[in-house]
């Protein structure tokens, strides 16, 4: 097997010194900097605000949020904890709505709360929000093999949004994918769409590929479908925030757009997301919630306004690209070659 870890330096996410630690996202590429957080509210306030943000790290994040909820219950509340501590899980699932692996995340840490005894909750809580930590960073790299065996021979491949070690527990879902790829000698090249208003395209995702020695090579969003008519790209590779039953895939804002320039040209869709992000509950896309962000993030940059002082924005974070447009979704359980109802059930149900 190929040597992925000199491609795989970077974690966002850690729980040191009885606290959790984010690597701070909306400073990146200028600065690295950790924050410490010791309240499930401010965990709730760093989802919201984007300090940490892509599907899977949301899910971890709120693990390690349930555990420091937990802890501040147990210390007011006594043998009484686990019945006061709703509240924090309602407010930490309010944080962000189109991902499902917080709901998911929540709800598995909910069913111990559920089980556990009147006694201290905090070691049993970090177990299992550790578990859900590593089994992530496992599932990214059964991704990244099974993914990488999808590509035939070496060619460049485009992606959007950021999909790595910063969206999820380590390694990445899309990105893990492209780190397997190109360790195994698979890919020659990463496009790297900007991934406007945020720009992780820009900020996070051409960092990490240059902190883990991968060629990449940023474009505008609005240069993808030129740059799949020149032929080298064979592959769209994009993560996912939540999938419906029927395989339709949420992702960031502009994903259906650079699929329906795929579908054009022939480049093939691959979908990497762990079954985290699969919601059987959601029969098609036209009901998973898409959470709609401020103007201000359209309007301006860094605080700068860079639109006219009068115009107003529409700001839908994901848009959702039909299972007909997608050849594969990649999961730790398996791959799903032109995803449909039956096959995510049969998938889903393994
Ligand atoms: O708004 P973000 O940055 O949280 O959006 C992230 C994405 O859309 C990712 O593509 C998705 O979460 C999959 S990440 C493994």
């Amino acid at each position: 097997m190929a040597n992925t870890t000199v491609h795989d330096t970077i974690r966002a996410i850690s729980w040191t010194d009885n606290r959790l630690q984010l690597l701070d996202q909306r400073r990146l590429p200028g600065e690295y900097t950790t924050l410490s957080y010791e309240t499930v509210d401010e965990v709730a306030d760093a989802i919201r605000d984007m300090v940490v943000r892509g599907a899977p790290a949301i899910g971890v994040t709120a693990a390690y949020g349930v555990v420091l909820a937990a802890r501040a219950q147990f210390a007011k509340a006594g043998v009484r904890w686990a019945s006061t501590i709703q509240a924090d899980l309602d407010r930490l699932a309010q944080s962000r709505p189109t991902a499902v692996n917080l709901f998911w995340a929540i709800e598995r840490m909910q069913a111990l709360v559920s089980r556990l005894g009147h006694g201290n909750p905090e070691a049993a809580l970090l177990a299992e929000a550790i578990a859900i930590h590593e089994e992530d960073v496992a599932a990214n790299r059964r991704m990244g093999e099974l993914g990488a065996a999808l590509i035939e021979s070496p060619c460049a491949v485009q992606t959007h949004c950021n999909t790595g070690s910063l969206a999820t527990g380590g390694y990445g879902t899309a990105l893990g994918v492209i780190r397997s790829a190109y360790a195994a000698g698979k890919i020659s090249e990463v496009f790297a769409d900007e991934t406007r208003p945020w720009l992780q395209g820009a900020r996070l995702t051409a960092w990490e590929c240059v902190q883990d020695n991968i060629p990449v090579t940023l474009l505008a969003d609005g240069a993808g479908a030129h740059l799949m008519k020149q032929g080298a790209v064979k592959w769209l590779i994009v993560g996912s925030d939540r999938i419906a039953a029927n395989g339709d895939v949420a992702n960031k804002i502009g994903t259906y757009h650079a699929a329906i320039a795929a579908k054009y040209h022939g480049v093939k869709l691959m979908v990497v997301a762990p079954t985290s992000t699969i919601d059987m509950a959601i029969s098609s896309g036209d009901e998973i919630p898409i959470e709609s962000r401020p103007d201000s993030e359209v309007l301006s940059m860094n605080g700068e306004p860079v639109a006219a002082a009068g115009a107003k924005a529409w700001n839908p974070s994901f848009d959702v690209t039909p299972a007909a447009l997608v050849d594969a979704i990649v999961t730790e359980r398996g791959v799903v070659l032109k995803p449909d109802r039956e096959k995510m059930t049969e998938l889903m149900n393994n």
